[in-house]
């Protein structure tokens, strides 16, 4: 097993990356519980194939759960899923002092630790995240919220867990496609700061991905390890945290554009958002051509989707997407914020970015399909 501490003073926590750590639930959490009982919010397919075996982990140590089981899909990340998270919670009696166990991919942790942030004003949780985004990003950081019509992640807040549990024997039973999305966060890391991961992850993805436990474990840990860094040093995004939105400003107008569903799932949408960021970066002459089709090539390599050539049916023009980027929470003072690139791993924020750049990539990519 491997510990990455995330040093946040007063709110300082661990991620714990191996295999059979739920099973081992009960003796991780136990220590920090004033009861030993948990509430836990999870969604149907994981609590079909998983709340059993959670459930005997935490007997293990003699802690009790109930759970509840949402609707899986962004869907419950809704004021609605939000609603019946909380109503279950009270109806469970869960004290300020108790705590709360979000055990799903994305949408569980940041619903769950939304309802756990107001809640009683605040009451802790527990990751135990069971997608390989969530595990390399979404469980770590604090960052808690639900959708809005106008856009993605627009109400929320930071709310640190107390402990975060990535069981990488979970990831096994995740679809190809599901593990595949989840790999663009992890390639996002390499993208963003770290070369030599990049040029590791061009080495040992495929093996990865083919289900290599102990190289999966690695990029977890490293990917986790350069989030808390991050995080640490930037916890309520003024500055580096931002970095973090690689790709993510086309990425979440294309979820927008194919309406949040299984035509582009987020790790894709982040996975081509990068492709799309270099290709703006090499366009403004900050970076070498080299880099947008090296990308390219390594997501191709692995499987995934790598450009908007890979999106099935319509998408909006250049325009109607640039649109799209306004709703995107980077928007400040009315000026998109993208996150660009020197060279493979050197990524840096700026507001300074001609449209008439992004409108001819994104014409560009259009063309391709
Ligand atoms: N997922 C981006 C962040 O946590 O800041």
């Amino acid at each position: 097993m491997q510990k990455v501490h995330v040093p946040l003073e007063g709110r300082e926590y661990d991620v714990l990356i191996g295999g059979g750590l739920i099973a081992r639930a009960g003796f991780e959490i136990a220590p920090l519980l004033n009861r030993p009982r948990v509430a836990v919010l999870t969604e149907q397919r994981v609590a079909d194939l998983h709340l059993k075996d959670l459930q005997a982990g935490l007997a293990a140590a003699d802690v009790e759960m109930s759970a509840m089981a949402l609707t899986p899909g962004e869907t419950s990340k809704s004021w609605d899923g939000l609603s019946k998270a909380v109503d279950f919670l009270l109806d469970q009696k869960v004290e300020r002092g108790d705590m709360i166990v979000a055990f799903g991919g994305g949408v569980i942790g940041d619903l769950a630790g939304f309802a756990a942030a107001i809640l009683r004003r605040g009451v802790r949780f527990v990751q135990i995240p069971t997608t390989l985004l969530a595990q390399v990003d979404s469980s770590v950081g604090g960052k808690t919220g639900i959708n809005a019509a106008q856009g993605k992640n627009l109400i929320g807040a930071f709310h640190q867990p107390s402990l975060v549990l990535a069981d990488i024997d979970i990831l096994g039973t995740l679809s190809t496609r599901d593990f595949l999305a989840g790999y663009g966060e992890v390639v996002k890391y390499g993208c963003l700061g770290d070369a030599e991961f990049f040029t590791w992850l061009e080495k040992n993805g495929p093996a990865l991905a083919a289900g290599d436990r102990a190289l999966r474990g690695e990029a977890v840990r490293r990917s986790v390890e350069m989030k808390a860094g991050i995080v640490t040093r930037d916890e309520k995004e003024h500055g580096e945290r931002a970095l973090l939105n690689l790709g993510h400003t086309f990425g979440h107008a294309l979820e927008a554009a194919t309406g949040y569903s299984d035509r582009l799932l987020h790790g894709e949408g982040v996975a081509i958002g990068c492709v799309l960021a270099f290709e703006v970066s090499a366009r403004l002459g900050l970076m070498a051509q080299e880099s947008p089709s090296r990308l390219r090539a390594h997501l191709a390599a692995m499987g995934t989707k790598k450009d908007m050539a890979d999106i099935q049916g319509e998408l909006p023009d250049s325009d109607g997407l640039i649109r799209l980027m306004g709703q995107d929470k980077k928007v400040q003072g009315g000026a998109l914020h993208f996150v660009l690139a020197r060279a493979i791993g050197e990524a840096f924020v700026t507001s300074d970015v001609d449209t008439d750049v992004v409108r001819s990539v994104l014409d560009e990519a259009l063309a391709e399909r």
